[in-house]
């Protein structure tokens, strides 16, 4: 198929330079964004009477029909076209005759293409922002059901005070609550419209940029026509927004492997969410929470990527730009696909109430609490710490915790310890004492997932509804 620029020269590029050159392979992903855009502006000339009516309509018309055939799969993008712009073009050209020639009228592909990566990232930011939503409300469900779950809280991977799973997961709503604000903020700020910036400095034509904003429902224009070609940074952030959410999502994943060692043993992965070895019998590995991690990194990459394309060009338009697709496309992908997955694997994940609870127990989580309790009985708090220290020392050298032992041993340490230390260490009492804007005691947890509850319920308000 002939190219869009074909006038000035006199032979065929090279078939290596063809190869490398052409973008139809991947951004065929864009017809639905060109073909849009493409309506917005045909409109557009023919209202300011660039076109006339008939050519305008004729356009339109012939443009809808591309786009109908290809939803239904009744015209296939051939690759011999050197993008989609290109395809689209040509395709017009072919039903509609001459008319379609005057489509390009006042446009450049560098306005044009910057315009379908802004409808494609629209839309791709609210399919993510969609599936972080149906995540918080898997995690919601599991911080209801787990209020009363104990479990060790770690630091430096070392047991350190008890918790319970709610507040453990409460930790990661907040995570993808930020994600999704995040989100929302690139959205805003990209959602201004490059169409009408020409190759670089505008054109002569009387182009009414407000109308195809408005009725590409963006904000506004964009400003400067030759910030508007070149400006990636929407991709950028987006981009970054994903590495953010891929790593909250490693985290995540790390802990599953972590809590579904056979040392721990605090969750069961479902069967469907798991594989075996094909040498080892025995074995259910959490493949699909370490791909998750192994997948940041490739998100990442693509961060990297598109920053280092970007960080030498010249304004304005350079080539270079066709690199911004590719890296898009795989985080999209890829964090929509690992979202879905995490969801699943969450939903149908047994979580060990008992062992989490007795490795709680087990692990010394409330040597706090017993010297806080000498500290309310008068006891100097730099005492009441080497006090414990001790207590904490005699029980692991005789395989106890501290609530096992009898009174007549806590007295060995010091006389202060009455009969109601038990219920000042029981994990139940150490939890529930915990009753600061944020602790996992039941008061602040209960709190926290009402208005986690409402904060999901208004985000899911604010997003688009879906076509
Ligand atoms: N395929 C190109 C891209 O993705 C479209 C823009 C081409 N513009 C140009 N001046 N060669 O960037």
């Amino acid at each position: 198929m002939a190219q869009l620029w074909g006038g000035r020269f006199t032979k065929q590029t090279s078939s290596i330079t063809k190869e490398l050159g052409d973008s139809i392979y991947f951004d065929k992903a864009l017809w639905k964004e060109d073909i849009t855009g493409s309506i917005a502006h045909a409109k557009m000339l023919g209202r300011q009477g660039i076109l006339t009516k008939e050519e305008s309509d004729h356009i339109v018309a012939g443009l809808a029909s591309i786009y109908n055939d290809l939803d239904a799969g009744k015209l296939a993008i051939s690759n011999d076209c050197e993008d989609i712009h290109s395809f689209v073009e040509a395709t017009l050209i072919d039903r509609i005759g001459d008319d379609g020639k005057r489509l390009h009228t006042g446009r450049s592909r560098n306005d044009q293409v910057a315009l379908d990566m802004k409808l494609y990232t629209r839309g791709a930011i609210d399919d993510v922002a969609r599936e972080v939503l149906l995540l918080e409300d898997t995690i919601l469900d599991l911080m209801d059901k787990n209020r009363d779950t104990f479990m060790p809280g770690f630091t430096h991977l070392q047991k350190a005070q008890p918790v319970t799973l709610a507040h453990h997961f409460g930790a990661y709503f907040e995570m993808f609550k930020r994600d999704f604000s995040r989100l929302a903020d690139c959205r805003a700020r990209e959602n201004y419209c490059p169409l009408g910036s020409g190759a670089l400095a505008g054109t002569t034509y009387p182009l009414d940029r407000d109308f195809v904003a408005k009725e590409l429902h963006f904000t506004a224009p964009t400003a400067n026509s030759m910030d508007s070609v070149s400006d990636r940074d929407f991709l950028l952030e987006f981009l970054s927004d994903l590495s953010i959410l891929m790593m909250h999502l490693s985290r995540l994943s790390e802990e599953i492997c972590i809590w579904n060692t056979n040392e721990y043993r605090y969750v069961e992965l479902d069967d469907a969410f798991s594989t075996g070895s094909s040498i080892m019998p025995q074995k259910k590995n959490p493949d699909f929470a370490e791909l998750t991690r192994g997948k940041t990194g490739r998100v990442y990459g693509d961060l990297m990527a598109l920053l280092t394309v970007m960080k030498g060009l010249p304004l304005a338009y350079d080539k270079d730009l066709q690199e911004d697709k590719e890296p898009v496309f795989d985080a999209v992908k890829t964090a929509k696909g690992c979202l879905e997955m995490m969801r699943g694997m969450l939903s149908t994940a047994t979580f060990r109430r008992d062992v989490m609870e007795r490795s709680a127990k087990h692990g010394f989580t409330n040597a706090t609490d017993a010297a806080d309790y000498l500290v309310n009985k008068g006891v100097p708090f730099r005492d009441a710490h080497g006090i414990v220290g001790q207590l904490v020392l005699y029980c692991i050298d005789n395989g106890k915790a501290l609530d096992d032992l009898s009174l007549e041993e806590f007295h060995r340490f010091s006389d202060v310890f009455d009969s109601d230390i038990y219920d000042a260490i029981s994990l139940k009492t150490c939890v529930e004492k915990r009753l600061t804007k944020g602790a996992p005691g039941e008061k602040a947890m209960e709190e926290e997932i009402a208005q986690s509850r409402a904060w999901l319920r208004e985000a899911e308000k604010s997003l688009p509804v879906q076509a």
